[in-house]
This record gives structure tokens, C-alpha cells and sequence, in this order.
């Protein structure tokens, strides 16, 4: 009986290394090393019968059994280990990395056209110790209308078509995209007291879409109210201001207008700076550039912000900076600064 012990084992080994043969995964060869020399494998399964052995023959069949389990546990490693470097080989073989290819280049982005001129905007504005305000893009009708001396029925609120937000009315009035950046004028001008220097710039909305004119696009506003300020203020900044922008050469003029928060009201134009004057297609021939409007601050609008225009006087200017953009790149068609074609904003 103690023979026929030793020879299941033996027999057992033969069984499993057949077995090992036709293992094809890593998954088998595991399964298989649990079903012989597992915890409750067949191994384990025939030691059972060693109780009924005489004590003398124990010894003998443990030494067979332990020889059998490391025996198969070795052969099923090595299995494994071969089938790991078959793969390895075969990958190397197979999936060839050819390094003479040029690399792949990471896309570098670059800052926006208007962004630029923004940052620009804003550091030359902070030398000359202006503050920078933002303002809420939603706006009451007061704020963007009413305070800037444009009454419900006045004929100048035809001059911006307005996105009204007609679901929600507040007690304040009926809320709407703001048309321009002046009504940042009215909330600075409620919480500060002159002497005040301050730039808007930010996003403004009109229902208005042609390839020079965009729903939504950019303005800065300029406000500075004093003791004295005078429209020789006003000159003596934008021409500093222009100058930065569009190179030392051009000229500016002052030609009277009409805006309702400011009298008197002027537009700025500048001398082309690419025909140098002379007259072409982006001037239309006449040498100069329309590029904004400013004026002295009108005592209503002083009025609906408690600052009292016999002691104060002040001036503001806003400008479009799509339209700075579009003069100082020779850029035709608005819409190129919004629809991020990657060509494009690259060459700024
Ligand atoms: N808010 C005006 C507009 O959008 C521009 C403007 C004109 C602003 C004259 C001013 C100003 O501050 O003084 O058309």
C-alpha cells in the first residue's frame, strides 16, 4: 500500500506535466498549479490517505510529496517566465518604434489679438495712476441709460440696440446686456469721491452683426473728474495714450459731436498711420481715422451722483478695442477675432 502511495504521486507528477503542455495563458498555468499543489489540490487530496500508513513509511512519502511541489511549482514558474519573454520578443520584434521620425510638437498656444491690446490698455493706464474698474456686464436701465443722461424717450438710445433680458425684471428696472462700457462711470463716481482716474475696459453687447460690427465685443472707458480738469486734460492723455498705440507720428483731432453724458462731446480721429495720411483704402481716402469719443462729464450726470459741478469738472473717452485691433493689424472683417481659427491667432 505505502508503494502504491509513492507511485499515485508519480503518477500524478506525469499527469500534471502532460497537463502543463497544452497550457496556453497565464491565467491557465496558475489554475493549473492550484488544481495539483494547491492548498486543495489533488496533492493535498492523496496525503490524506498517509493517516492510515504505518508511522515508519510517514517520512518517505512526505520527502516525495514535498520533491513533487516544488518540482511542479518550478516547472509552472518557468512555463511562465518563458511566456513572458515569447511576448516581450514578439513585441520587440513586431512593433517597431522607428526613432528617426521627427516628434510630435505640442501645440503652443499665443495670447489673443484683443487680450494684448487689453493688457496694453491697462499698464499704460496704471503709469499714469489710473485705477482699473470692471463693472456688471448685466445692467439696469438706469445705470447703462438713465444716470448717463438718456432718458425712456430719447432719441440717442436708437444709436445702441439693446439686448433686453425680458424674463427677468427686476425692481431696479428691466435688466439688459450693457450697449458700452460708460456706465462703470456711474458706479465708480456712486462709491468714490473725486479726485477720481479710472479705466473701464470689458465686454459690451449690441443687436448689431456685419463684418465691422459684432454682438459682443470690447470697449474701454476713461473717466477722470478733479478739481480743474479741462478738455486740455483730455487732449493732453489721449494724444499720450494714442501715441503708445499707433507710434509717435500720428496726430489726433478733435471733431465736436454729440454724446448725452458729456458737453461738450467730440469724436477722436487720428492721422492714418499707414498711409501716413495721404489717403487709402482703410482711411477711405481722407487721411484720418475715426477711432472713439470723449467729452467734458455733463453736470446731470454729475447730478444723479451727488458730485457737485461747480466744484468739479471731469472728462471721459471710450473707445472700441476691436476697432484698435482691426487699424493697428490692417484686419477687414471683425469676426476673425472671435472665431479662434488657430491661423489666424497665431501671427499676433
Ligand atoms: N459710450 C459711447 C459709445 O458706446 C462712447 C463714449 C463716447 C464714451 C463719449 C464716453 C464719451 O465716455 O465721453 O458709443
Amino acid at each position: 500500500m505505502e508503494i502504491s502511495l509513492i507511485e499515485k504521486i508519480d503518477r500524478l507528477r506525469q499527469q500534471g506535466i502532460d497537463e502543463l503542455k497544452h497550457v496556453r495563458s497565464e491565467r491557465d498555468a496558475q489554475e493549473l498549479k492550484a488544481k495539483y499543489v494547491g492548498r486543495k489540490g489533488l496533492l493535498t487530496h492523496l496525503l490524506k490517505e498517509v493517516g492510515q500508513l504505518d508511522e515508519s513509511l510517514r517520512p518517505q512519502i512526505g520527502k516525495a510529496a514535498n520533491e513533487f511541489k516544488t518540482f511542479f511549482e518550478g516547472s509552472v514558474d518557468h512555463f511562465l517566465a518563458d511566456q513572458r519573454k515569447d511576448l516581450l520578443e514578439k513585441s520587440l520584434r513586431e512593433d517597431k518604434v522607428d526613432i528617426t521620425l521627427p516628434g510630435r510638437t505640442v501645440g503652443i498656444g499665443a495670447v489673443h489679438p484683443i487680450t494684448q491690446i487689453l493688457e496694453d490698455v491697462r499698464s499704460f493706464f496704471l503709469r499714469l495712476g489710473f485705477d482699473v474698474h470692471s463693472g456688471p456686464e448685466i445692467e439696469t436701465d438706469y445705470y447703462n441709460f438713465e444716470a448717463l443722461a438718456l432718458p425712456a424717450d430719447h432719441p440717442a438710445r436708437d444709436m445702441q440696440d439693446t439686448f433686453y433680458l425680458k424674463d427677468s425684471v427686476d425692481s431696479a428696472g428691466a435688466p439688459l446686456l450693457r450697449t458700452h462700457t460708460s456706465p462703470v462711470q456711474i458706479h465708480v463716481m456712486e462709491t468714490q469721491r473725486p479726485p477720481i482716474r479710472m479705466i473701464a475696459p470689458g465686454v459690451v453687447y449690441r443687436r448689431d452683426s456685419d463684418i465691422s460690427h459684432s454682438p459682443m465685443f470690447h470697449q474701454i472707458e476713461g473717466l477722470m473728474v478733479d478739481r480743474g480738469v479741462s478738455m486740455a486734460h483730455l487732449k493732453g492723455v489721449l494724444t499720450l495714450f494714442l501715441k503708445h498705440l499707433f507710434g509717435e507720428a500720428v496726430r489726433l483731432r478733435f471733431r465736436p459731436s454729440y454724446f448725452p453724458f458729456t458737453e461738450p462731446s467730440a469724436e477722436v480721429d487720428l492721422t492714418c498711420f499707414i498711409c501716413e495720411a495721404k489717403g487709402c483704402r482703410v482711411c477711405k481716402g481722407t487721411g484720418w481715422l475715426e477711432i472713439g469719443g470723449c467729452g467734458m462729464v455733463d453736470p446731470v450726470v454729475f447730478g444723479f451722483v451727488n458730485i457737485d459741478p461747480e466744484e468739479f469738472t471731469g472728462f471721459a473717452f471710450g473707445m472700441g478695442i476691436e476697432r484698435i485691433a482691426m487699424l493697428k493689424y490692417g484686419i477687414d472683417n471683425i469676426r476673425l477675432f472671435f472665431e479662434n481659427d488657430v491661423r489666424f491667432l497665431k501671427q499676433f
